[in-house]
């Protein structure tokens, strides 16, 4: 074929496509006055805040593997398949107190302040590269010190892997729901006092652990201490037990609860909830794992959130349950159709809950477009 066939052929098929686009109505002449409304795109989040993280929970096997190969320990086993089977939750896990067991691997890999720096410093790194622009990472400095840290040498170095990282976050200390504890919880509560700061650091205290087995009233006297010493806390409340657990939480002065689903069996704490605008701190995928819904078809978040109530979006634990906070938005968006519009919302919650200074809250809700 000669240049000019070529192009000779080339503009009949171009003539042949426009009367076609004329044809099916899609392209051509534009018929518009220019007066209609114009449809905005619908905008889903791809940009997350968790507020819900707990760092031996966010260690995947990658992660794993660099914290072994940085600390020469020996995995159980070299084959990546079978350890992520080994990090995450099984199948047949039938309560909160079976997931918990799912620690003790994580856990064995952050007993040194090199392993527990560069697991905070990894974990930050990868929930920035799946969209995170802030977080709240929790973790117990009482599970670290196995290896003969202190509580206190645990603390430094998570602050030191939070600096190096350029994720806007915070670290929680979590005390721990147990027995012969007693005095470990009240020296994380000393130390949260010592290193508390508006940003940048170690921001609140929480409680995780068995809730079914060590109920919430057996705390009271640790959060009446936090709220002397103005330390802001969550607790885990309202998963493995019901809903007077929450509102035995926000008796002792939550303003957050972790988790929180199991508020619907009780209206007069739904209506508790909202009266005193506590933020729950919802994440799915954990709750399925643990059972703490036994009927995901009646998963209440959208129903929260439509209720009025502060509803926040989390993993819980993504290296465990194998998900990132990004899946659970699409989770959320495929189950329920939760529109772009709740997500927002949603993130718009998570800023407000924040345990961080009102500068840094103006910087997110700037950086994800949130005006109200
Ligand atoms: N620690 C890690 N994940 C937890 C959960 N979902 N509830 C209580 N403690 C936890
Ligand atoms: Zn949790």
């Amino acid at each position: 074929m000669t240049g000019r066939q070529r192009s000779r052929r080339g503009a009949a098929l171009c003539l042949a496509f426009a009367l076609l686009l004329a044809l099916c109505g899609c392209g051509g002449k534009d018929n518009r006055t220019g007066d209609e409304p114009k449809e905005e795109p619908v905008k889903y989040a791809d940009r997350y805040i968790d507020l819900h993280l707990h760092l031996d929970g966010a260690i995947t096997t990658e992660i794993a593997l660099k914290l072994a190969a940085k600390q020469n320990i020996e995995l159980p086993t070299s084959d990546a398949a079978e350890l992520t089977r080994l990090l995450t939750v099984p199948e047949d896990c039938e309560s909160l107190n079976d997931f918990l067991e799912c620690f003790d691997l994580p856990l064995s890999l952050m007993q040194t302040p090199e392993g527990l720096e560069e697991a905070v410093y990894l974990v930050a790194e990868n929930i920035r590269s799946q969209g995170v622009v802030y977080a709240e990472i929790r973790f117990a400095p009482q599970l670290h010190t196995d290896r003969g840290m202190t509580q206190e040498d645990a603390i430094n170095a998570a602050l030191r892997g939070l600096k190096r990282t350029p994720l806007k976050a915070n670290l929680i200390l979590c005390c721990m729901r147990g027995e012969g504890n007693e005095a470990a919880n009240y020296d994380t509560l000393e130390l949260a006092k010592k290193y508390l700061v508006a940003d940048g650091g170690v921001v609140a205290v929480d409680i995780a652990g068995a809730e079914a087995l060590y109920p919430t009233e057996n705390y009271r006297e640790l959060f009446e201490r936090a709220a002397e010493y103005g330390i802001p806390f969550t607790i885990h409340a309202g998963e493995a037990d019901g809903a007077q657990s929450v509102r035995l939480a926000i008796e002792f002065g939550a303003k957050r609860i972790g988790h929180g689903v199991r508020i619907y069996e009780d209206p007069e704490v739904v209506k508790l909830v909202k009266e005193k605008g506590i933020t729950l701190e919802m994440c799915p995928t954990s709750n399925r794992q643990t059972h703490a819904v036994e009927d995901m078809d009646k998963y209440p978040l959208i129903d929260y959130v439509k209720d009025g109530i502060r509803v926040t979006l989390n993993t819980d634990d993504m290296g465990i349950e194998g998900i990132t906070l990004a899946d659970e938005f699409r989770y959320m968006e495929q189950k329920f159709g939760l529109t772009a519009e709740q997500e927002q919302q949603l993130l718009a919650n998570a800023i407000d809950a924040a345990f961080t200074t009102d500068e840094v809250k103006a910087e997110l809700r700037k950086e994800l477009g949130i005006t109200r």
